[in-house]
């Protein structure tokens, strides 16, 4: 019933990406209006445009909504995140291994408890729509409940997401383990009730390597051969302890990616979490399989897992999205994420531009997820999921951006100084789900 969401229109200034800066040169990688209207109906972008090009064609009957000082953009994707580590967020003092065995997995043994697992999956869902996330790639725990609930309140807002159960069925507590088989028919029955029900997706989610035997990963891939539409979703290579643990515990492979690739985890719906410390042989790989990775800057920090170096990753050939990698990660914000991608990169004597950010946060995590044929731009017919920032959230922004001149010196004072307070409004499918 077109009625029940009538054609409503949006005036801003508006940007989106096109491609990714990297392939195009900026000048071609983006759109931007500064008095611009974005046309959405029936939870889908109309069309886009500047104010005098658009406004004039509307049927007088299509209510405009005048935003002052407001830059829309395309909802914000986070390519890694796990939902159940939203209450220890910001645990003191450990790596990668230690941080995992002191502090995550007692707060995951929790979601036994399905009320826990509810409270937890709506507290994440606000915080998500608090940052402007429209989409992510969400880590459950090994109980198959927690995803379940997760899937439940994720319908209710009608938002893209996608989540899976961990597989983990060693080197972890006994209540937090399952087996490979509970693990497979477990995993069976989630995509059989959840995946490509609307808006959402499953994902095979083995926790990383060394928690899972060699027969689970094999029942892992043959998930992936019987659902070939689902996503793998794992950890790869982000600490140097972690990455001898998994050439102790599979001597045969000949490296960590490939522990992956024996069991043939490895596909354009393949989504590995950090994938800092690469060899050339596991760069090839990824980019010949059409997997991504995850870069989740502001985790690589709190950890001190490293620095990730996008743009060796980039020249060769292998997608890359942005996480945030809460409970590791320390902000839900895409704005904080990319700020801090910035610094990682300036410490590899790197630049990070603004509208490459912007791409790598919308459009470039919709292709690491290969959702963008549905969401990550405002190109007509894609799914009308888009933020409205302020560009005057704080009165250090607003005073900060008058001495802004071009898009780029907004752009990037924004994402700087930007985080929650930033987000005004976060709409999936048309609707709103957050004002602030
Ligand atoms: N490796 C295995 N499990 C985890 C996790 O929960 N967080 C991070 N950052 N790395 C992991
Ligand atoms: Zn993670």
């Amino acid at each position: 019933d077109p009625k029940a969401h009538p054609a409503k229109a949006f005036r801003a200034a508006i940007l989106h990406s096109l491609a990714n800066p990297t392939d195009v040169g900026l000048e071609d990688s983006y759109q931007y209006f500064d008095d611009g209207v974005l046309l959405v109906a029936d939870g889908h972008v109309v069309k886009v445009g500047h104010a005098d090009d658009i406004l004039p064609s509307l049927d007088p009957s299509v209510e405009v909504v005048v935003l002052e000082n407001k830059l829309i953009t395309p909802g914000f994707i986070d390519t890694h995140i796990h939902y159940p580590q939203t209450g220890m967020i910001a645990a003191y003092g450990e790596q990668l291994l230690d941080w995992l065995n002191n502090y995550t997995f007692p707060e995951e043994k929790r979601f036994a408890d399905v009320n826990y697992a509810r409270e937890v999956a709506v507290q994440f869902l606000d915080e998500l729509a608090r940052n402007g996330t429209t989409t992510a790639l969400v880590f459950g725990t090994v109980h198959k409940e927690s995803v379940d609930v997760f899937f439940q309140e994720s319908e209710k807002r009608n938002l893209r997401m996608i989540a899976g159960k961990v597989l983990m069925d060693r080197n972890a507590p006994e209540d937090l383990t399952d087996t490979p088989e509970s693990g497979y028919e477990d995993s069976k029955a989630l995509i059989e009730k959840w995946h490509n029900k609307g808006r959402l997706h499953y994902a095979v989610t083995p926790r990383f390597a060394p928690t899972s035997t060699s027969e689970q990963l094999r029942l892992a891939g043959k998930l992936l051969e019987e659902y070939p539409d689902v996503y793998m979703h794992t950890h790869l290579s982000e600490n140097q302890k972690e990455i001898e643990w998994v050439q102790e515990l599979f001597p045969e492979s000949k490296n960590y990616l490939d522990v992956y690739d024996q069991h043939g985890l490895l596909s354009s719906r393949s989504v590995f979490a950090h994938g800092i410390h690469l060899c050339d042989g596991e760069c090839k790989r990824l980019s010949e399989s059409d997997s991504a990775i995850a870069f989740c800057p502001t985790s690589n920090l709190f950890l001190g897992s490293g620095l990730f170096p996008l743009s060796e990753m980039e020249a060769k050939g292998i997608k890359v999205g942005m996480g945030t990698d809460v409970g590791a990660g320390t902000s839900f914000s895409l704005l904080q994420t990319m700020s801090e991608a910035y610094k990682v990169m300036q410490l590899q004597g790197k630049k990070l531009h603004p509208l490459k950010s912007l791409y790598q946060a919308t459009l470039g995590g919709a292709k690491a997820l290969s959702l963008d044929h549905l969401i990550g731009n405002f190109e007509s017919g894609k799914e009308a999921d888009f933020v409205v920032l302020d560009l005057h959230a704080t009165q250090l922004m607003k005073f900060r951006m008058e001495h802004a001149q071009s898009l780029e010196d907004k752009l990037f004072v924004l994402m700087t100084l930007g985080d929650d307070r930033t987000v005004c409004d976060t709409y999936s499918y048309g609707q709103s789900v957050y004002n602030r």
